[in-house]
């Protein structure tokens, strides 16, 4: 095994402009005045300075960087998105507790007495409710952990908007949680007109809790 001898027209040239893989080797007139001292594993490379307009990009973001700082948490003008957030929920909070039983200003004893008329919204309901509540309310609504849905008692309220509401805000310190934060209010809707549609049907099943309630219209 022979050692080879480097010579400087041995050496590749990192960041030479005429750098081309067609080039003849032969003809690359090395520029030693631009060659840096320094040789890394035997590369050599020419001092090429970056662009002015790269370099003033790059100082451009010093300068937005500080005037972003400065206006989102210096002066506080902006609003950071979880400011933001903050607001919109706290708006949204506010109309949601607002309406008639607690619940969405659009929601009214009417809409889910016609809800009950309507199959789609019924099925629906009955939906969320196999898939929700049927742990503690048993499938046909007659209860377990919960109370029985369908007979003539009621523990809050009396209306159907009054099941909504206790769907919607569960009741504290119980097992039945609000579900309003749980569920869309499409689905809320839907599960209430469900529930509302059981009461009367008197299945035989927990014993009855609350007030005595008289029956729903149809
Ligand atoms: C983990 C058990 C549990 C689950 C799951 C549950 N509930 Fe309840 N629910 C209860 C309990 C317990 C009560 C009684 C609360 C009380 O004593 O104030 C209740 C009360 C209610 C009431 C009020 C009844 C009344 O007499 O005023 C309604 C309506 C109701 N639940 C509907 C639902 C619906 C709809 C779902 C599913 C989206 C559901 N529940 C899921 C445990 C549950």
């Amino acid at each position: 095994m022979t050692m080879h001898a480097t010579t400087a027209d041995d050496i590749p040239v990192v960041g030479s402009r005429d750098a081309s893989p067609a080039h003849d080797r032969a003809d690359d007139t090395l520029d030693q005045a631009r060659l840096m001292d320094h040789a890394y594993d035997g590369i050599r490379e020419y001092d090429n300075p970056l662009p002015g307009w790269w370099n003033l990009i790059f100082a451009a973001t010093f300068v937005v960087a500080f005037l972003y700082f400065a206006y989102y948490n210096i002066a506080g003008w902006g609003k950071t998105p979880a400011e933001k957030y903050q607001i919109a929920l706290a708006g949204w909070q506010a109309g949601y507790r607002g309406g008639p039983g607690g619940g969405g200003p659009s929601v009214t004893e009417e809409m889910l007495a016609a809800g009950v008329q309507n199959p789609d919204v019924v099925a629906r309901g009955a939906e969320v409710f196999t898939s929700r509540c049927i742990g503690c309310h048993a499938a046909d609504g007659r209860g377990q952990i919960g109370p029985n849905l369908t007979d003539l008692y009621q523990i809050h309220g009396t209306t159907r908007l009054d099941l909504y509401g206790t769907i919607l805000g569960g009741a504290p310190g119980t097992a039945m949680i609000a579900w309003g934060e749980v569920m869309k209010p499409a689905e809320i809707i839907a599960v209430a007109t469900y529930v509302s549609s059981l009461r009367g049907k008197n299945l035989p099943g927990k014993e009855p809790q609350g007030k005595s309630v008289p029956a729903l219209a149809p």
